[in-house]
């Protein structure tokens, strides 16, 4: 066999082999060790480094409060609706402006989906409850649909059939992270989604 093809027919496809071997070698354990250290713990340190505003962590438990960090900002989406504007000014990374959150309006509530607005869910008086909510109340709202504000009807728009599949821990984390955050009034200039 002419080297060449020795080449091809061997040492190339030795060569693919070996590549894969050690990209899989690569990622497979970092993906186990995502896996096993998984968890809350990473979770939570990033939900801290991204939380877009001071967060008050007095008598609250911080891994739980990174966690809900997370659960809010990296994946739950709750700004999309319940903080407008969603960006502060130069920070729409929709006109490749660099992300800044409105940190001044941060879930302060106020986007109007026709008849309904988002609500504010920052904390309220000295016992620091998020849209004024027991957790029992939150959990049950996000599991059931049930206005806390009037019973007799089930909110529209809050994609509380999808949140309702959380665990509970994950409800409550959510819910002591919205307790860490700054208080505001609900938002004087609510806007329209689109
Ligand atoms: C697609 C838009 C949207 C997203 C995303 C969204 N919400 Fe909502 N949410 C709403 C709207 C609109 C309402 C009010 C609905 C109504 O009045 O029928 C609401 C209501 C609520 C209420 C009730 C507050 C009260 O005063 O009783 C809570 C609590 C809440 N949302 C929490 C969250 C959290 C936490 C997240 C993220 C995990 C989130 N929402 C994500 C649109 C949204």
């Amino acid at each position: 066999m002419p080297w060449r093809f020795a080449l091809t027919r061997t040492v190339v496809p030795a060569i693919a082999l070996l590549t894969l071997l050690a990209g899989c070698g690569k990622d497979a354990p970092s993906a186990a060790t995502s896996a096993a250290s998984g968890s809350d713990v990473e979770r939570a340190e990033i939900g801290m480094k991204i939380a877009p505003v001071p967060l008050n962590t007095q008598g609250l438990d911080t891994a739980l409060v990174g966690l809900g960090s997370y659960l809010v900002n990296a994946s739950g989406g709750c700004n999309d609706c319940h903080t407008v504007p969603n960006f502060a000014a130069g920070g729409d990374p929709y006109k490749s402006e660099k992300l800044t959150i409105n940190a001044a309006n941060y879930l302060q509530g106020g986007r109007q989906f026709g008849p309904v607005t988002s609500r504010n869910l920052t904390p309220k008086g000295a016992e620091r409850l998020p849209a004024g909510l027991s957790f029992a109340q939150f959990k049950w709202m996000m599991q059931t649909g049930e206005d806390p504000k009037d019973s007799r009807r089930v909110l529209q728009v809050m994609p509380w059939p999808i949140f309702g599949h959380m665990r509970e821990g994950d409800l409550r984390a959510i819910y002591e992270f919205l307790r860490a955050i700054p208080s505001l009034p609900d938002n004087p200039s609510p806007q329209p989604a689109g």
